[in-house]
């Protein structure tokens, strides 16, 4: 997702220029059955250790993980003037930190958020903002993992309050649904596909990661599966090889574990291996947000456009001289056009600039 970093911060610059935040991007939800790998899987997207994971439910609560893109810190240094209230307030020097909605004055590191716990089952989600420069503007959605009996304390509709919750994230028409099946249990009851279909029938926004490919039985593999025969997913199905426990109380990193993963693949789905994977993944995840994104560019279009046209109507009702500072956006947004073509691989390689302008070229 590095690549979409400075491209978007480039858009994000026009949007505060003409006073709109329309770039709103898809909050990605995952959604699966306890321990499919849930949280395994968005902190190989995030690319870092921060989530509470194990066996048993361990995300107890919706968390809803906040990605801030913020400069630098050597670029914060520079204008830190300029740049003070927003984040030495917050009495941060750090490369990167994280707050708790519910704490505002407290910062912390990484290392620290492996202490996030709560106890029972609540549909109120955690806030948590993570502020780097090597993340995208983004919102992922950790949730609980749907459960079919109670256990301990747990109410007897834990089921169906497990559900709703879900179904209220996801039915949100923003969400991009990330639904994890392990490769080791029956796809065809697989729950969370089951209520992606609930709330998004045309299979729009929904992604199928089959997980847990290391742990197939000896003479079994997901290739059926994988390649969509059994049960199709229109914007595609991705197998991952996660961390497993004994890798988590090891502490191997996630850059060996992706090594290992694209190995496993290799030597397992030689035929597959460039479709699966952690950063295949990522790379998806990444042309879905840039598709809507491009989506999102005509009415930025408009938008600039209608600003413009106020500002020299009004500029010249007082009689002042007409500057114009639309050339300026309008490079921006070209700019992002080309950008786009080159950052896209595949079919939307061929995705030309007008179209990303809604077929028209941008006038003022
Ligand atoms: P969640 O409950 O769905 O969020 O699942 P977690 O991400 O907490 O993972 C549950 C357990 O399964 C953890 O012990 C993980 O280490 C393990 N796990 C997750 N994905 C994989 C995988 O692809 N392979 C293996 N071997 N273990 C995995
Ligand atoms: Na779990
Ligand atoms: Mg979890």
């Amino acid at each position: 997702m590095e690549t979409l970093i400075p491209i978007i911060n480039r858009l994000q610059e026009v949007f505060l220029t003409v006073g709109a935040e329309i770039i709103q991007l898809p909050q990605i939800v995952v959604v699966g059955s306890q321990s499919s790998g849930k949280s395994s899987v968005l902190e190989s997207l995030v690319g870092r250790d921060f989530l509470p994971r194990g066996s048993g439910i361990v995300t107890r609560r919706p968390l809803v993980l906040q990605l801030v893109n913020v400069p630098p810190l050597e670029e914060r240094r520079k204008h830190e003037h300029v740049l003070f209230f927003t984040f030495c307030l917050q009495g941060i020097k750090a490369e990167e930190w994280g707050t708790f909605l519910h704490c505002k004055n407290q910062v912390f590191i990484y290392s620290l958020m492996l202490t996030i716990r709560s106890f029972g089952i609540s549909p109120e989600p955690i806030h948590l903002k993570i502020f780097s420069p090597n993340v995208l503007n983004l919102t992922l959605v950790d949730l609980p993992g749907i459960t079919k009996v109670p256990v301990g304390d747990q109410p007897e509709d834990i089921e169906t309050q497990v559900q709703e919750m879900i179904l209220s994230f996801i039915s949100n028409p923003n969400s991009l649904i990330l639904c994890v099946s392990p490769a080791n249990s029956d796809l065809a009851t697989s729950d969370a596909l089951k209520l992606a279909r609930e709330v998004d029938p045309d299979g729009r926004r929904s992604l199928l990661v089959v997980s847990k490919l290391d742990l197939m039985d000896a003479g079994t593999d997901a290739l059926e599966v994988l390649l969509g025969r059994v049960i199709p997913v229109r914007l595609g199905i991705i197998g991952v090889v996660n961390r497993s426990q004994h890798d988590l109380n090891t502490q191997k990193t996630v850059e060996d574990a992706a090594r290992d993963e694209q190995a496993f693949l290799q030597r397992h789905y030689p035929s597959l291996a460039s479709r699966c994977g952690s950063r295949y993944l990522a790379r998806t995840l990444s042309r879905l947000l840039m598709h809507h994104i491009r989506d999102c560019l005509p009415e930025l279009k408009t938008r600039v456009t209608v600003l413009s046209a106020q500002y020299q109507t009004r500029l010249s009702s007082y009689g002042q001289p007409v500057e114009d500072h639309s050339a300026t956006l309008l490079q921006i947004v070209t700019k992002f056009a080309s950008d786009y073509c080159n950052t896209i691989e595949g079919t939307a390689r061929h995705i030309q600039t007008s179209e990303l302008c809604g077929g028209a070229r941008i006038c003022y």
